[in-house]
């Protein structure tokens, strides 16, 4: 019987067994969110011996490299061993950096000592005269990042990350909602409690001095986190279930409180853990950490924040008002159902030029040979074959041809299929803008300052995205990269008191904006799709 290794576990191949299934009989986790479909390209593994015994390539896998199969589309036919190994994950980019400024917040955390005491709003809750620790964890989708703090002097003691271990549930939001609904028995809950535990255990000696933790991430992350149901998330008027407290007067705040016992965390059993407010639906506790990130509640000018990825978050405002809303501009911006699309994983290509000669010049994630394009990849393709005219600005290549090959090999490319999908994903992000800004009653040039977010906004080249009209056409010194603003924020969360609660008041009156039921919501899609620099409707003069 033919058998199969992966991360050095072996099983024996039985009939009409993908190596995906074989995997899973190993307990090897291998991402998806298509259910084995070989939509989402997610199972990519790397066969290290073996590939001449497997089913020949799907018309899924047609565009793969020779050592490379979708685990759900490959069978093993012959006698033999075949031995694989999934992509790491470890490997990924994870922004742990935010830029901002927690250095100069004033400190007042909820945790404070008098003596030997430790006290939480007023009631001794142990003691002890080793340091007080506080964790800020920023829950994202994909990754995790968690910052040790000392609560007393503000100090960063240590920073860890990991993929987020619900990964196996399918990599974006709705499909771990399905998951969670489906399964119950809150599996998704008990395995990430399971890997902070163990990330805790790695990063603090003494974890039961850690008296408070913070915890941010989009609002299915969070709910997820302290165990709420998250059905509703998923179901129009798509609203967390602390979103419905509020309304029925049941509570004042979609903060959440716990504390450790209940939260089965390995630190101190009375720890606070405190979930950021949500701001409405799909805009999260992520962003309303940035909000004390990019200090909103202090300017007096308007500024714009951009947190792009499968949903992308949109602020503008000022202390006095503020406005967002959260368009679903789908995985193509990461890489998914992209011909060649792929994580920022070794060999994806992060960046790219085309000389006047036509020579291309290529870099990939840790100089290895190319395998993919990942997200700043895309637009940095499309920025070019904009500034060169090879595509013209509904997408089509000038010169005829159906595909650009992006390395000298000839292997990896993009397609008109690709560009179309790219723009689509565009568009949803220009509809946004397009409506906010008319909202909010100001043009693009009045933006003070224009805040981007995220892996994502950190890696992309923003003269391209300008070029392809993904971003206003506003001077790129307005522009402000700032990294992963979300753990910056809960790091400012986690050393005020006074701060978060001043949150859980100004969250409350940023007005979500409902895209989908602007009139003018389809017109702006339509020229959105467009590769040209955003136009700006919004002229009219104001105070
Ligand atoms: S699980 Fe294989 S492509 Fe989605």
């Amino acid at each position: 019987m033919p058998t199969f290794t992966i991360h050095n576990k072996t099983i024996q191949s039985k009939a009409n067994q993908s190596l995906f299934d074989l995997a899973e009989e190993l307990s090897v986790a291998v991402p998806s969110s298509c259910k084995k479909q070989g939509k989402c390209k997610e199972c990519l593994i790397e066969i290290t011996s073996g590939s001449e015994l497997l089913s020949p390539l799907s018309d899924k896998e047609q565009h793969l490299l020779p050592q490379y199969r979708l685990a759900c589309q490959a069978y093993i036919e012959k006698e033999g061993e075949v031995k694989a190994e999934s992509l790491k994950r470890s490997r990924i980019k994870i922004e742990e950096k935010g830029t901002t400024v927690s250095d100069n917040i004033v400190l007042q955390p909820a945790v404070i000592r008098k003596g030997n005491k430790v006290y939480v709003d007023d009631i001794c809750i142990a003691e002890t005269t080793k340091t007080l620790f506080g964790l800020a964890v920023d829950i994202g989708t994909t990754t995790v990042v968690v910052r040790l703090i000392d609560i007393e002097n503000g100090k960063l003691m240590a920073t860890a990350s990991f993929e987020n271990p619900q990964h196996f549930a399918g990599s974006n939001v709705m499909s771990r909602i399905v998951y969670d609904t489906d399964h119950g028995k809150k599996e998704l809950k008990r395995i990430f409690t399971a890997h902070l535990s163990n990330t805790i255990l790695s990063i603090c000696d003494t974890p039961t001095t850690i008296f408070e933790v913070v915890i941010g991430g989009n609002t299915t992350m969070r709910d997820l986190f302290f165990g709420l149901d998250v059905f509703t998330i998923g179901q129009t008027p798509y609203k967390s279930l602390t979103e419905f407290d509020v309304e029925k007067n049941q509570k004042t705040t979609t903060s959440i409180q716990s504390n450790a016992k209940k939260m089965h965390l390995p630190i101190h059993p009375k720890a606070l853990i405190y979930g950021l407010p949500i701001i409405g639906g799909h805009v999260g506790a992520d962003t309303a950490a940035c909000i004390l990130a990019i200090q909103l509640m202090e300017e007096e000018k308007t500024i714009a924040f951009m947190d792009i990825g499968t949903n992308t978050e949109i602020v503008i405002g000022n202390k006095y008002r503020a406005i967002t809303a959260s368009s679903p501009s789908g995985p193509a911006f990461e890489g998914g159902e992209i011909t060649f699309g792929m994580p920022a994983f070794d060999g994806a290509i992060e960046n790219i030029q085309i000389e006047s000669d036509d020579t291309i010049n290529i870099q990939t994630i840790n100089q290895k040979p190319p395998v993919g394009i990942c997200g700043s990849g895309l637009i940095a393709v499309l920025g070019e074959l904009v500034r060169t005219k090879k595509i013209n600005k509904v997408g089509r290549f000038e010169d005829g041809s159906d595909r650009w090959y992006a390395d000298k090999n000839k292997q990896v490319f993009i397609n008109e299929h690709d560009i179309n999908l790219l723009s689509q994903a565009k568009a949803a992000n220009v509809a946004a803008l397009q409506i906010l800004f008319k909202e909010y009653d100001r043009t693009f040039e009045e933006i003070d300052t224009f805040y981007l977010a995220g892996g994502f906004g950190e890696h992309i080249d923003i003269e391209a995205c300008i070029r392809i009209g993904l971003l206003p056409n506003i001077p790129v010194e307005k522009y402000k990269k700032i990294g992963n603003a979300t753990i910056e924020g809960l790091t400012m969360a986690l050393l005020s008191k006074p701060t978060r609660l001043a949150l859980e008041r100004f969250v409350k009156n940023i007005r979500q904006v409902n895209l989908e039921s602007d009139p003018a919501f389809f017109d702006h899609f339509v020229e959105g799709c467009l590769f040209q620099k955003i136009k700006n409707h919004n002229t009219k003069n104001h105070k």
